[in-house]
């Protein structure tokens, strides 16, 4: 199945399916891929998903290619969604679930959105793929085109985790270091794309991403049995995973594959909390805004050390309050140093190892949880979005020190002994 066409979230102008720019040309908002939901109701229910497809494909029936055969041949979703019941239980949850991305091919989630882009940009004759990124989006990219022999050109600032530069490099993208933050990288991208006629899966702006970003939520009703959970906790930057989130759980919804829909909780560090404000604000004006168009949302300053979250001015802002809202979730904000702390807390007590944005996601579900803005009974879902070997430097500071002893049995029985 193709989609039907694009709408703005911003002024709700619609386009059709051969639309070849990627903003709305009337207002200049987002764009999301509209697809016949009505007819997917009817049809028959073998169409999705296809039964033995290892990967986000199987969803073809929602999402947005014919040509299947130009897919990146690495398997790219179905992760892992784990029970974590110790983890719960340590702050009173009987049903917190983890959603292991990390294991994704390039370690992060961001390889969903990769996958559509790619295959969109193969589709399209593009011949070199390029984007902006804070790390995660840029080395998902470089590995995917990697796999398919596609040139990548990806821009990140200097500053990100040494992992995420070293995925780039073994990957053989070239890469651009901006002395700067995500945001001047972006604007580079946006520049040098324009001008050079690349393909620009820069976050937000290119709305083939949100497309790979919604099969989690895919995945998490079919790992349900297609029941919906009653929310998903996700750590939010841009904002196009929350807005990708959303969109897979309403599509299910227009499909009749669930029945009702879930709560987004948005989780952002205090120090980089653009959209959360902005909930808030709307929140306090009492009532739901008529005209998103008239919807600004403040940039920040960021300075939050999970730099995968570090973004001043979310560029899929207005799709995230979206789903925030419209989903009736939660904003909340954690410290830093709560989310640092969530690492060995995730690790020891569920065995799965975040990079600090994912780890936001299970700091804000403690909080939610402290502040009784959960219940008990909830079955929820916290998006564990990157894997923690992407930033060891910052795992290690929370991670304690090793006890280290000369090449001697004797010393190690000592240690033992003390306990
Ligand atoms: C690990 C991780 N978590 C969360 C996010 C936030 O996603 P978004 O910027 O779409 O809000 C990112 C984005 O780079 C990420 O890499
Ligand atoms: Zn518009």
């Amino acid at each position: 199945m193709s989609f039907s066409g694009f709408k703005c979230f911003a002024c709700a102008r619609e386009q059709p399916a051969d639309y070849a720019g990627f903003v709305c040309p009337a207002c200049g908002g987002n764009l999301e891929l509209l697809y016949p939901y009505d007819e997917l109701k009817k049809g028959p229910s073998a169409l999705f998903p296809v039964v033995g497809r290892p990967d986000i494909f199987r969803y073809a029936a929602l999402l947005p290619s014919t040509r299947l055969d130009l897919a990146a041949p690495l398997r790219i979703g179905m992760t892992p969604l784990y029970h974590a019941k110790r983890l719960g239980a340590s702050v009173g949850l009987d049903h917190v679930y983890l959603k292991d991305d990390g294991l994704n091919p390039s370690a992060s989630f961001k390889d969903r959105a990769g996958a559509v882009a790619l295959l969109r940009a193969r589709e399209t004759g593009a011949s070199v793929i390029a984007g902006a990124s804070t790390g995660n989006a840029g080395s998902s990219m470089a590995c995917l085109a990697a796999s398919v022999g596609m040139p990548c050109v990806i821009f990140v600032p200097e500053k990100a985790p040494a992992a995420k530069i070293a995925q780039l490099l073994v990957f053989g993208a070239k890469v651009i270091a901006v002395r700067g933050a995500y945001d001047d990288a972006f604007d580079l991208c946006m520049k040098i794309s324009t001008e050079r006629g690349w393909f620009n899966r820069n976050t937000g702006f290119n709305p083939f991403t949100r497309e790979g970003k919604k099969t989690c939520s895919f995945e998490i009703c079919e790992q349900l049995a297609w029941q919906a959970p009653d929310r998903v906790v996700v750590a939010t930057g841009d904002g196009n995973i929350i807005s990708g989130i959303w969109k897979g759980m309403r599509e299910l919804h227009a499909i009749g594959r669930i029945d009702r829909l879930p709560k987004i909780d948005c989780a952002q560090s205090e120090a980089s909390a653009a959209i959360c404000k902005a909930v808030r604000q709307l929140r306090a004006g009492g009532r739901l805004p008529s005209d998103w168009n008239a919807v600004t949302i403040a940039p920040v300053s960021a300075t939050t050390l999970a730099d995968s979250i570090s973004v001043d001015i979310p560029r899929d802002g207005l799709a995230a309050v979206r789903a925030v809202i419209e989903s009736g979730g939660n904003a909340v904000t954690v410290s830093d140093e709560k989310i640092l702390a969530a690492i060995p807390e995730l690790a020891r007590q569920a065995g799965v190892f975040a990079e600090p944005a994912a780890a936001c996601a299970w700091a804000a579900l403690r909080k939610m949880a402290e502040e009784k803005l959960v219940r008990p009974g909830e079955r929820i879902v916290c998006l564990i979005t990157g894997n923690g070997l992407k930033d060891i430097t910052s795992a290690r500071r929370v991670a304690g020190e090793p006890f280290t002893v000369d090449n001697n049995i004797d010393a190690v029985r000592r240690l033992m002994d003390e306990g």
